[in-house]
């Protein structure tokens, strides 16, 4: 089976590339780089041990996208592609949706071309918004609060509206919780440019040595220590969440929305102690005011997952904390 993966350089996509490859997929990879190296693609082979087919495309580019889809037989495609940062989509709106929603409405039409009608989509438990409780099902209300959240929400409901109109399609929208940590080898792993937004990489940073100390985002939230809780979920069992998505879409057509997280919730300072403890470093931290549009907690009820695709997450904090020190520790500037 062929699988053409966008977005497959980036942090989720080529962690999920190598559990493809180690199951016998065979991949086309279509990235623009703009939040990732070419090397992860190289390292991805180098750990499997087997080839995968890459080409620099900007899903912007109609015409690269159907060169790709003219010239090689695709069966399925797994669509990573897409900016994720949630404060610059605030001041950047129309750059977000034109590359999300546009992008992935690029995609969707050469895909339409072409016949391809199985999809996995990288959606995001952002779409909940503030949930009025957890832990979150698949059918609670939808609000994101920021334009990163609805532009996923946005490319949720196209697939919906395309397999409403023709029902060959068979789409699973997968929402992801707050993935972490890295292979095993120390070789690939989460690289983010400039400064990280979030948590486990900001935290690697100041333990390496590569910045001073994390700012606690507020301790007065209603948690038992203040911080804020959220689903951590290690990214290889996130990727091979979408692996079994992709064999369900083989007897399934339809939409499929899932929720991909643990099940459990950690607070900041939990997070912090358990870094502490696989690293052996210090990991300085002031207490800061809380981040505008931040939420007190946030975490999955991951039991759809579990019934129909048969996936649970199984790596523990403590993995997921060896795993991102190892990564950050033997690639301390990330993959230069
Ligand atoms: P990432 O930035 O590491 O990977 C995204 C990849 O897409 C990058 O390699 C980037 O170069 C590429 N890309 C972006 N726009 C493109 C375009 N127009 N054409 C071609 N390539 C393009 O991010 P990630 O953490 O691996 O996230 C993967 C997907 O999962 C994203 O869609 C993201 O929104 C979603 N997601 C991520 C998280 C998270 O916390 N990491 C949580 C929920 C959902
Ligand atoms: C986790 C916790 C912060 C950084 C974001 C996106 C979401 C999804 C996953 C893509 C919170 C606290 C963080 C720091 C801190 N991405 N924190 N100091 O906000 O749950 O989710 O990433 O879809 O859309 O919003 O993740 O890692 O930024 O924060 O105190 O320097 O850590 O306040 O409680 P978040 P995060």
């Amino acid at each position: 089976m062929k699988v053409l993966v966008t977005g497959g350089a980036g942090y989720i996509g080529s962690h999920t590339c190598l559990e493809l490859l180690g199951a016998g997929y065979e991949i086309i990879v279509v990235d623009n780089l703009c939040n990732s190296r070419e090397e992860s693609m190289k390292r991805v082979q180098e750990i499997t041990g087997k080839k995968l087919i890459f080409h620099k495309i900007d899903l912007l580019d109609e015409q690269g996208l159907d060169n790709i889809f003219k010239e090689s037989s695709i069966d399925a495609v797994i669509h990573f592609a897409g900016l994720k940062a949630v404060g610059e989509s605030v001041a950047m709106p129309l750059h977000y949706y034109h590359n999300n929603v546009t992008g992935s409405l690029n995609l969707c039409a050469a895909m339409l071309k072409y016949g391809v009608t199985k999809l996995v989509f990288s959606s995001s438990a952002t779409v909940y918004g503030d949930p009025h409780t957890v832990p979150i099902t698949e059918d609670f209300p939808v609000s994101p609060t920021n334009p990163y959240g609805r532009s996923k929400l946005m490319v949720e409901e196209i697939c919906r509206d395309l397999y409403a109109a023709d029902s060959s399609w068979s789409i699973a929208l997968l929402r992801y919780f707050n993935p972490v940590g890295a292979h095993q080898s120390g070789r690939i792993g989460e690289d983010p440019n400039d400064i990280p937004n979030n948590l486990f990489p900001f935290i690697s940073q100041v333990a390496v040595g590569r910045r001073a100390e994390l700012a606690v985002f507020g301790d007065d939230y209603p948690t038992y220590d203040g911080t804020g809780v959220r689903d951590y979920i290690h990214v290889l069992d996130l990727a091979i969440g979408h692996l079994k998505a992709l064999e369900r879409l083989d007897e399934h057509s339809g939409t499929h929305i899932y929720n991909l997280g643990t099940g459990r919730g950690y607070s900041v300072l939990e997070i912090v102690k358990a870094f502490e403890k696989a690293s052996g470093k210090q990991v300085r931290y002031q207490i800061a005011p809380r981040r505008p549009g931040d939420i007190a907690t946030c975490y999955a009820d991951p039991a759809k997952a579990g019934q129909e695709l048969n996936w649970s997450a199984k790596i523990e904090l403590k993995q997921m904390c060896d795993d991102a020190w190892r990564w950050q520790s033997n690639n301390p500037k990330g993959y230069i």
